[in-house]
C-alpha cells in the first residue's frame, strides 16, 4: 500500500512539474534494478578499491578481479588508460550478475596529461574563466583516458603553511575559495554529466581538514560553529550550489568525531540542510582509520560511518565486510543500506554507464585528446598567469633576450618536478626541465650556462624524503664547495643570474608538513654567494607553500614565484622572465614573516587590544620580537605596469533595506606596458551582534589596462554580501556602518564608508 501511495506521488509529482521526468525515469530504472539485488551485491556498490597497477592484459588475475565479478565493488580507482579500465569494465559488464558498470576515480587535481599548475598557485590567477577552462581541460582528457569521476576540487581552507596540503587548495579566503569551487566544479561537470567528455567531481575534504593542529597532516581540528560557518564551510557549500555530484569525507575530527563517522556532518548539515543529493565516500581508509581514533572496531567503525550518512568507502571494506552482521545486531538499517547503494547507482545513471558502460573508453580520443599541442599552449598560458611577482626592483625583470644568463640551481634541471605535487596522471618522461625550456623559447639569441649549484639539501635522507613517486631531483654527489664554485665561475661569466630554488615537488602536499618554511640552507648560501657577484640576480622560485622569505626580500632584487607550474611550466616561466607576458598573479595566501606568526590571514578579528599604530606596545596584542604584519599580505603581486587607484565613489552613502550600493574606482596603468590587475572589494562591518573580521573580501575584477589606459571599475553590494552567522548561527545582515574597501591587494585599499538600515 505504502509503495502504491509512493508512486502515485512520484507520479503526481511528476505532472505537477516538480520531479523532472528524467529523474522519474532513473528512479524507476533504479528501482527495478534494486529489486532484483541482494544485500552483497548492494553493499558491493559502496565498495571502493584501489585498483593497484596491473599490466594491461591481466585484468583477471587481479585480487579485485574476483570481487568485481561476483558484485563487490562499485567502483575503483587507481588505474590508469582506456585498454586497463576497458578490461576491468568487461568483467562487471559480461561476468558479474547484474552487470552493473563499475566508476573510475583518479585524483584529477590540476590536470591529467597536461598538467596546470598545483591549484594554490592557479588560485592565484583570480580568474575565475581559466581556473573553469584548466578543469574542463583536465576532464576532456581524463574522459578521454577512460576516467569518469575525479576527486577535486580541493577546497579545504587553510592558514598554516606548515601543511604540506595547502598546495592542493585555494588558499585561505572563503570567498576566493567558493567561487574557485564553482568554476571547478562546472570545468569538470560541465552541464550534462552523461557526456563523454564530462566526469563526476568529488569536493574534498569535508569538513575542515585544512584546520589540522600544528600543521601536521591528519591532525585533529577544533573549532567552534561559529568559525566554522562563517569561515570554513563556504566552499564546501558552494561546490554543492553548483551541483557537485559526490563529497569526500575528511580524515579529521570534528567535536570529537571524526568527519566519517560524523552525522551532524555528513547528514545534518550537508544533506538535510544543504539538500545535497549525490553520495559521500570516505577518504582513503577513512573508515578503518576510526579504529586508531578510539571509536572502536571494524564492525563498530563502519556501521558508525554508515549510520552517520556515508554511501561509499574507499579502500578499507568494512562496510563490505560487517554490514550484514551489523543489520543482525540491529546497529545499521536496510533503509540506510538501500539510501547508500541508491545513490551511488544514481550515479552512474547520471554519467550514462548503464546505457554504455564503455562510454569513456574510446582509444581513439585518448590518442588524439591527451597531452594534445592545443591543450599544452593553454597550459602554458594558464602556468604564467598563476605567477606572483614578489619583487622587483628597479626593474630587473623582464630581461632582455640577449646576452649571457647563469641560470643555477637544484630546480633549473629538475624536470620531473616541475608537474607539483598530485599529478598522478602526468607522463614524467615528457616533462621538460626549465633549462631546456628557457633554452628552446631564446633560441640561441641568448647563452645559456647551467649549474646545479647545490642540492635539494645538504641532507640526503631528508631529499630521499622528498622526492617519492619518481621526482627526482638527481642529487649530486659532490661536496657543497664544488657545486658552489662551478656555479660561481659561470656566474663570474654571465650579465644576469636567474636561481631557480625552493622545495621539490613532494616538499609539499599530503603527508610534506615542515616545521621550518626557509628554502634550505644549502640553497641560501648559494644565492647568498651569487649575490655577492654585484651582478642582478633574479630568484625564481619554486614552492607548494608560503614560505618564509625575510632575507630573499631584503637582499635579491628580483622574486617571481612560479609555484609548480605544470606541464610547461619551464615555456610559462621563460614567457614571463623575457616580458612576452606580465605577471599577474595576486596571492590567495599570506606570506609570514616567520614560523611564530602562524597561523597569520588578512581577515581575522580586532581583538579589544588591537595594535593601534606602530608596533611594539605595551600590553596590546602584539610580539617582542616581530610586528604583526606579514611579509607578502594575501591579495598581493606585482606587475612590470604601475597601477594607481583613485578615490572610492559611492552611488550612495545611507542605505536602506534591499538597494543596491554601487562602489566604483578608476585604476590606471601609468606604465609604458600592457598589463592585469586584480582589483579587490573588502568589507568591514564595524559594529555586530558578534566580533567581525577586520575586512573580508567580497568581489573582485581582474582587468586589462594598456599603457596609460584608465578604466573605472564597478562593485554592485547587496545586503547579501553583508550577512553572516550571527551567535544563533542565523544567516543574516545587521544594520549599522560598513566600510567599503577597494585596492590592489587586501592591505593598500582605499577606504569609504556607508550606513546601511533595515
Ligand atoms: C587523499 C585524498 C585522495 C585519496 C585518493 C587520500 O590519501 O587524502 O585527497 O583523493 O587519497 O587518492
Amino acid at each position: 500500500m505504502k509503495k502504491i501511495l509512493l508512486s502515485f506521488v512520484a507520479v503526481f509529482l511528476f505532472f505537477i512539474n516538480i520531479i523532472p521526468a528524467q529523474d522519474v525515469k532513473m528512479k524507476n530504472f533504479i528501482d527495478q534494478l534494486m529489486k532484483k539485488m541482494t544485500l552483497e551485491e548492494k553493499l558491493g556498490q559502496l565498495n571502493l578499491p584501489s585498483a593497484n597497477d596491473f599490466v594491461t592484459g591481466a585484468a583477471a588475475s587481479t585480487d579485485v578481479a574476483k570481487k568485481i565479478i561476483a558484485g563487490k565493488v562499485g567502483g575503483l580507482f587507481n588505474i590508469k588508460s582506456v585498454a586497463k579500465i576497458k578490461e576491468m569494465q568487461k568483467l562487471a559488464i559480461d561476468q558479474s550478475r547484474l552487470k552493473i558498470p563499475l566508476l573510475f576515480g583518479m585524483d584529477v587535481i590540476h590536470g591529467y596529461e597536461t598538467v596546470f599548475p598545483i591549484p594554490l598557485g592557479l588560485s592565484c590567477s583570480w580568474d575565475m574563466n581559466l581556473i573553469e577552462r584548466s578543469a574542463r581541460i583536465a576532464a576532456n582528457e581524463a574522459s578521454a583516458d577512460g576516467i569518469n569521476w575525479t576527486f577535486s576540487p580541493m577546497v579545504d581552507i587553510a592558514r598554516d603553511p606548515r601543511w604540506g596540503r595547502v598546495s592542493e587548495g585555494n588558499g585561505e579566503d572563503p570567498y576566493l575559495g567558493g567561487q574557485i569551487a564553482k568554476a571547478m566544479v562546472k570545468g569538470y561537470q560541465g552541464i550534462d554529466l552523461s557526456k563523454n567528455n564530462t566526469i563526476m567531481s568529488c569536493v574534498k575534504h569535508y569538513a575542515l581538514y585544512g584546520a589540522a593542529e600544528a600543521g601536521r597532516d591528519y591532525n585533529t581540528t577544533d573549532m567552534s560553529r561559529h568559525r566554522m560557518f562563517n569561515e570554513y564551510l563556504y566552499p564546501y557549500k558552494a561546490a554543492v550550489e553548483a551541483g557537485v555530484g559526490s563529497v569526500m569525507a575528511s580524515f579529521n575530527e570534528i567535536d570529537g568525531v571524526p568527519a566519517t563517522a560524523n552525522k551532524w556532518l555528513l547528514t545534518d548539515l550537508l544533506k538535510k540542510q544543504w539538500g545535497f543529493n549525490g553520495f559521500i565516500v570516505s577518504d582513503y581508509t577513512g573508515v578503518s582509520e576510526m579504529i586508531a581514533h578510539g571509536l572502536g572496531d571494524i564492525q563498530t567503525v563502519a556501521a558508525k560511518a554508515l549510520m552517520a550518512g556515508l554511501d561509499m568507502d574507499m579502500v578499507s571494506e568494512g562496510l563490505l565486510n560487517n554490514t550484514a552482521k551489523s543489520l543482525k545486531e540491529g546497529t545499521v538499517t536496510l533503509a540506510r543500506v538501500d539510501e547508500a547503494c541508491r545513490k551511488i547507482l544514481e550515479a552512474k545513471y547520471k554519467l550514462g554507464l548503464f546505457e554504455d558502460p564503455f562510454r569513456y573508453c574510446d582509444e581513439n580520443r585518448a590518442k588524439t585528446e591527451v597531452f594534445s599541442d592545443n591543450n599544452r599552449k593553454e597550459a602554458r598560458s594558464i602556468a604564467a598567469q598563476s605567477f606572483v611577482l614578489l619583487k622587483n626592483q628597479n626593474n630587473t625583470l623582464p630581461l632582455t633576450k640577449n646576452g649571457t644568463i647563469a641560470l643555477v640551481g637544484p630546480l633549473a634541471d629538475a624536470k620531473e618536478n616541475m608537474g607539483g605535487t598530485w599529478s598522478v596522471a602526468a607522463n614524467l618522461s615528457k616533462s621538460i626541465s626549465l633549462l631546456n625550456g628557457l633554452k628552446e623559447v631564446v633560441g640561441n639569441k641568448v647563452n645559456i650556462l647551467y649549474a646545479k649549484g647545490a642540492n635539494l639539501d645538504v641532507d640526503a635522507a631528508f631529499e630521499e624524503r622528498a622526492t617519492p613517486f619518481g621526482k627526482s631531483m638527481h642529487r649530486d654527489n659532490r661536496t657543497e664547495e664544488a657545486l658552489l664554485s662551478e656555479a660561481m665561475d659561470i656566474a663570474n661569466k654571465s650579465d644576469v643570474i636567474v636561481a631557480a630554488l625552493g622545495e621539490s615537488a613532494e616538499m609539499s602536499g599530503e603527508s610534506s608538513s615542515r616545521t621550518n618554511l626557509n628554502i634550505p640552507a644549502t640553497q641560501k648560501n648559494l644565492l647568498m654567494a651569487l649575490l655577492k657577484t654585484g651582478k642582478p640576480v633574479v630568484l625564481v622560485l619554486f614552492t607548494g607553500r608560503p614560505l618564509t622569505l625575510n632575507w630573499e626580500n631584503e637582499n635579491v632584487p628580483a622574486i617571481l614565484n612560479v609555484w609548480f607550474g605544470g606541464s610547461e611550466a619551464p615555456y610559462a616561466i621563460a614567457d614571463v622572465l623575457f616580458g612576452d607576458v606580465n605577471p599577474s598573479g595576486k596571492l590567495s595566501t599570506t606570506f609570514p614573516q616567520n614560523v611564530g606568526q602562524i597561523p597569520l590571514f588578512y581577515n581575522h578579528k580586532n581583538t579589544g587590544r588591537p595594535l593601534n599604530g606602530s608596533w611594539f606596545q605595551k600590553f596590546q596584542s602584539n610580539y617582542l620580537d616581530v610586528s604583526n604584519e606579514p611579509l607578502y599580505p594575501f591579495g598581493f603581486g606585482l606587475s612590470y605596469a604601475n597601477f594607481n587607484y583613485g578615490d572610492i565613489e559611492l552611488s550612495n552613502s545611507l542605505l536602506k533595506g534591499n538597494q543596491t550600493l554601487t562602489a566604483s574606482i578608476t585604476v590606471s596603468n601609468n606604465s609604458k606596458v600592457a598589463g592585469k590587475e586584480v582589483v579587490q572589494l573588502y568589507i568591514r562591518d564595524i559594529v555586530g551582534s558578534t566580533t567581525r573580521p577586520v575586512k573580508e573580501l567580497k568581489g573582485f575584477q581582474k582587468i586589462s589596462l594598456n599603457a596609460g589606459e584608465s578604466k573605472k571599475v564597478s562593485f554592485s553590494i547587496t545586503p547579501e554580501d553583508l550577512k553572516f552567522y550571527n551567535y544563533e548561527l542565523k544567516y543574516d545582515w545587521e544594520p549599522g556602518e560598513f566600510q567599503i574597501m577597494i585596492g590592489t591587494n587586501s592591505r593598500d585599499v582605499k577606504i569609504a564608508k556607508v550606513n546601511w538600515n533595515k
